[in-house]
């Protein structure tokens, strides 16, 4: 059996979290590759939302186990604060919840080193979730980090203060930046011990085992394709590959093992934190996208910027993860604008492009622009996509038409019943 992959083709928050846990029941096993707790995952059923940061979206799902891979980045503090907000609705994670021994830990220092770095930056500033992701990342490639089966050794404090005492020696070059690190430590240790109760796994052998086995297996991306750190925004990007490809690194599953790539996006587009984007909208209209679609990030309340929808930026994110089907999510919230807008080239210099040319944070794009009329009506209770207004149906054949892979799942809702199949 091949894993199936989901994840985001633009800047993040395009509603993953909503469709993970809408096909969860088509799955045994959800597992996330990369990231950690600057990913806000929302998903609403029976009235009630949720927010994971770094718990897959399939943990609402009766008998599916949900495993956090190698490639995550994994805070203790948040960890313990999700599994809390999961004690109501009574899941059985010490069963179903399994977390890689060779996940690295976020520790306080490394969100303080976050901020710093972020500080200085002044105007320059990526945008940080400020969850410690970057300086996480770069312990972890620099050979010095922490992983979660560390947790269980003899010499895990030994560790950890020579890691701590690394991180007060670079934070010496700010020295603006004040911090107490004591309160957090002990809060973190807390959580530390707490966590010990977790299952906990060789999570490359756990997975080939069950790909040998048959079970369907669907791994959960965090963050969007332009925020990946190779094939992103660079330098506005996190500092993980958000790509299929880092399923194979993110998991141990082999590239040949890799089987549908759901690729999830908006039917406009939103940017939280700073770089570039062509199609952002800093008017009246960006304005109601963001009021309409409810736009404030899910992991720190910031307002998402937004924008129309920019397919050079598709494409590329279709090309990168090998894309074979897509959800478009929050159609909903263009059903009262009289026409849309889709970006189909950049003026660059005076020559026209069709895709995003090196370091374009430098560079004046104008996005040139193809009117499609608006569908003017309420979608939020439609139960089928034959019955959707005619106009929503021909943007979604005219996006299919222009990004060359299906559009299976349209969403007009927050909600786990708002999903549309588009049966061909
Ligand atoms: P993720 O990070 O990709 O999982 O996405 P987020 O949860 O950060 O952001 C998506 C937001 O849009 C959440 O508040 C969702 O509840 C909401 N959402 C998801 N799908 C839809 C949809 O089709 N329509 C509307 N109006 N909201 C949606
Ligand atoms: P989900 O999984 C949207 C953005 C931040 C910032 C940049 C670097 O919910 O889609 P980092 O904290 O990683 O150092 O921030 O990346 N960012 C996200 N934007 N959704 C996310 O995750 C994001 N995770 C990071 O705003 O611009
Ligand atoms: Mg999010």
């Amino acid at each position: 059996m091949k894993v199936d992959v989901l994840l985001g083709l633009q800047w993040g928050d395009e509603g993953k979290g909503k469709i993970v846990d809408v096909l969860t029941p088509k799955y045994d096993i959800i597992a996330r590759f990369q990231g950690g707790p600057n990913a806000g995952h929302t998903l609403e059923f029976e009235g009630i939302k949720h927010v994971l940061h770094t718990i897959p979206s399939g943990i609402f799902r009766e008998n599916v186990i949900n495993l956090v891979g190698n490639g995550v980045v994994i805070d203790p503090l948040i960890l313990q604060e999700e599994l809390k907000k999961l004690e109501p609705f009574n899941i059985n994670y010490k069963e179903r919840l399994l977390i890689s021994k060779k996940a690295h830990l976020i520790l306080p220092s490394h969100k303080l080193l976050d901020a710093a770095s972020e500080q200085s930056k002044g105007k320059n500033k990526i945008g940080s979730t400020l969850k410690g992701i970057g300086p996480t990342y770069m312990d972890k490639t620099g050979r010095n980090g922490i992983r979660f089966g560390d947790i269980f050794s003899k010499n895990f404090k030994a560790k950890y203060n020579a890691l701590v005492e690394k991180h007060k020696t670079m934070l010496e070059r700010y020295p603006d930046f004040k911090y107490d690190l004591s309160e957090i430590e002990k809060e973190w240790m807390s959580a530390i011990n707490n966590l010990k109760e977790l299952k906990t796994v060789d999570s490359e052998h756990y997975i080939n085992n069950a790909i040998k086995n048959g079970q369907k297996i669907l791994a959960e991306g965090a963050q969007g394709t332009m925020l990946d750190v190779d094939f992103g925004t660079y330098p506005f990007v996190t500092s993980s590959n958000t790509v299929t490809a880092g399923t194979c690194t993110g998991l141990g599953v082999p590239p040949n093992k890799i089987g549908n790539v759901i690729g999830i996006f908006k039917a406009y587009c939103t940017r939280v934190g700073s770089g570039p984007f062509p199609t952002e909208l800093k008017n009246k209209i960006g304005e109601k996208i963001r009021k309409e679609g409810f736009e404030f990030g899910a992991t720190t309340g910031r307002a998402r910027r937004c924008g129309w929808i920019d397919l050079p930026a598709l494409k590329y994110a279709i090309m990168i993860n090998g894309t074979s089907e897509l959800s478009m999510m929050k159609a909903d919230v263009l059903d009262n604008f009289e026409s849309i807008r889709v970006c189909t080239h950049y003026i660059i210099n005076g020559k026209k492009y069709d895709y995003f040319p090196y370091d374009i944070s430098n560079i004046e794009a104008t996005p040139i622009y193809e009117n499609i009329k608006g569908w003017s009506c309420d979608t939020t209770k439609l139960s089928s996509f034959n019955d959707a207004p005619i106009e929503l149906k021909s943007y979604v054949s005219y996006l299919e038409d222009k990004l060359g892979v299906p559009i299976t799942i349209i969403s007009v809702g927050p909600d786990r019943e708002q999903t549309l199949n588009n049966k061909k």
